[in-house]
Order: C-alpha cells, then structure tokens, then sequence
C-alpha cells in the first residue's frame, strides 16, 4: 500500500456519501488526516467513527456546501484542525428530479444548481485562498460523463456537470503559476445511492437499469465507488504534479466509442 499522502490534509465533501466516503477510506489508508463535510449529519458522524475505530484522524463536519457561511467555515475549521490544506475533493452533489427540459421544475432547477454548482464555486472561493497563500495545494473536483453528453431528463444535473469542467478549467488556469493544481473527475455510471435514485425515475427496475447503463460502458458493467476514489487520491496526491486544468474519465470506456456490439 502507498502512503502517498502521509502527512496532508485533505477536505472531502459528500463525505458521507458513496463515492466521497470510498475516497475518504483510500486517502486515510494513504496518510491523509481529513476533513470530512456533507449535509447528511448522523451519516457523516457514523461514517467518520469507522475511521476513526481504524486509528485514522479525522475530523467530521456537517454542513450545507451550498451556503456561503458553513462553506467558510469548513475550509477555516480545517485550517483551525490541521494547519494547512493539502487537497480538496469538492465533491457533494444531489441527481434532483427527472423530466424534460420544456416541463422541467423551475424551483428544481434553481435547487440543483445550487447544491451542484454554486456549492463547488463557493468550495474553490474559501479553500483556494488558502492554498494560494500555502503556495501549494491540489484540488479535485466532481463533474460527471454528463459533463461532455446531453442526459434526457436532466436538464440542471446536467447543466451544473457542464459548470464544472467551466469552473476546473478556469481555476485551474488562474492559480497553477501559484502552486495549486486544480483538476475534476468525470465519472460514468457508478453504483451508488445516486444512481439508484436516478434508476428509479428512468426504469421499472433499478436491476434493469443497471444492466442496462452497465452496456454503455466498453468494461459492460458499472463502476464502483472505489475506483472513482483511486484516480481522485492520484490526482491529489505529487504523483499527478504535471497534471492541471483536466478532465479525467472515470467511466469504463463509456465516452471513448459509440457501442455498436449491444
Ligand atoms: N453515482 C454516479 O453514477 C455518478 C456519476 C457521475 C458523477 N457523480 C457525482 O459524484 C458525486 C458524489 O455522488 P455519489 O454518487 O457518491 O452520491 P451520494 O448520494 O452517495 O453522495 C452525495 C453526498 O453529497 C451529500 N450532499 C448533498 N447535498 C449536500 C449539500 N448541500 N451539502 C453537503 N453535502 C451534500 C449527500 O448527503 C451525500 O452524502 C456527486 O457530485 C455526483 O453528481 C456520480
């Protein structure tokens, strides 16, 4: 096992969710002392006792990653913990409701956009500038396959997925000159609750959806979270030094062809 982030600190938010927790289990394994967000109180707490049962550090940190408030209070509660602020996976997200774009809730959409978009903005707006100062840092954020392809029913989700790569290219080309790094991940289709709640809207069956979405991928089967959480922690971690202003595919070959075999 590396131990590649031995000695950083790292703020993961949706800690507590699928691919924010498998994440948070990689980079403590690696060395990492985290700070873990997500809005979901009881399951963040329950989440960080399992790694702190471990012998891992960890401080857990409920909050709204969409108000400007509890935002600037994470990134100084980790400066408060730990000192410094090594990496940053600004990760929480919601899927919404599903319908299409000409019928699409008004209010859904302004809430989508808030949880998915502005919470990212408001990650990079409190937590870059300590990193600035540090003149070091790397920052992964999640975008989404959504974020290159159009996603029938989910106009927001998808809107806010293209946001992010704006949001990655656009920082990451104002702070590399001063040591931060800033990439996202584009995950395809991973098992987690998310995805359960979209299969649930799109499918008679999430079994069927699954299978189904499994197809799109070239690998014919869904990702876990854990694979996600690998090339996140890459990203994070000196190894990727070179590496800036990226999207990384995390989708099993998904965007890479059109399937013609299925
Ligand atoms: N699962 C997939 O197939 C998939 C594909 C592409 C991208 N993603 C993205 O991956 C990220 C993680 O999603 P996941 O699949 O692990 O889902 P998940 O539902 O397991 O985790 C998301 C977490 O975000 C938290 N959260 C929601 N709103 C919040 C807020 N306002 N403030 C703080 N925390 C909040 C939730 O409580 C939850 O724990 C999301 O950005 C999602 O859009 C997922």
């Amino acid at each position: 096992m590396t131990r590649r982030h031995e000695g950083s600190s790292v703020i993961v938010t949706g800690a507590a969710g699928a691919i924010g927790f498998a994440t948070c289990e990689i980079l403590a394994r690696e060395g990492a002392e985290l700070l873990m967000v997500d809005i979901a109180a009881d399951r963040l707490l329950a989440r960080a006792c399992e790694l702190t049962a471990q012998g891992y550090r960890v401080v857990a940190h409920p909050a709204d990653c969409a108000d400007e408030i509890e935002v600037r209070d994470y990134a100084e509660t980790a400066m408060a913990s730990f000192g410094k602020i090594d990496g940053f996976f600004n990760n929480a997200g919601i899927e919404g409701d599903l319908a299409p774009t000409h019928e699409y809730s008004i209010e859904m959409f302004d809430k989508i956009i808030r949880v998915n978009l502005r919470s990212m903005f408001l990650g990079l707006r409190f937590v870059l500038p300590f990193m600035v100062a540090a003149g070091k840092g790397a920052v992964v954020n999640t975008a989404s396959i959504g974020s290159e392809r159009g996603l029938a029913g989910a106009c927001a989700y998808n809107a806010a997925k293209h946001g992010a790569v704006g949001l990655t290219r656009t920082a990451a080309s104002e702070v590399a000159q001063m040591g931060v790094r800033v990439n996202c991940v584009m995950p395809g289709v991973i098992e987690t609750p998310l995805l359960v709640g979209m299969l649930e809207q799109m499918f008679d069956s999430v079994e069927e959806g699954m299978a189904k979405l499994g197809q799109v991928a070239t690998l014919n089967r869904v990702g876990q979270p854990r694979e996600v959480g690998d090339v996140v922690s890459f990203l994070l971690s000196d190894e990727a030094s070179y590496v800036n202003g990226a999207k990384w595919e995390i989708d099993g070959g998904a965007l890479a062809t059109i399937r013609n075999d299925v």
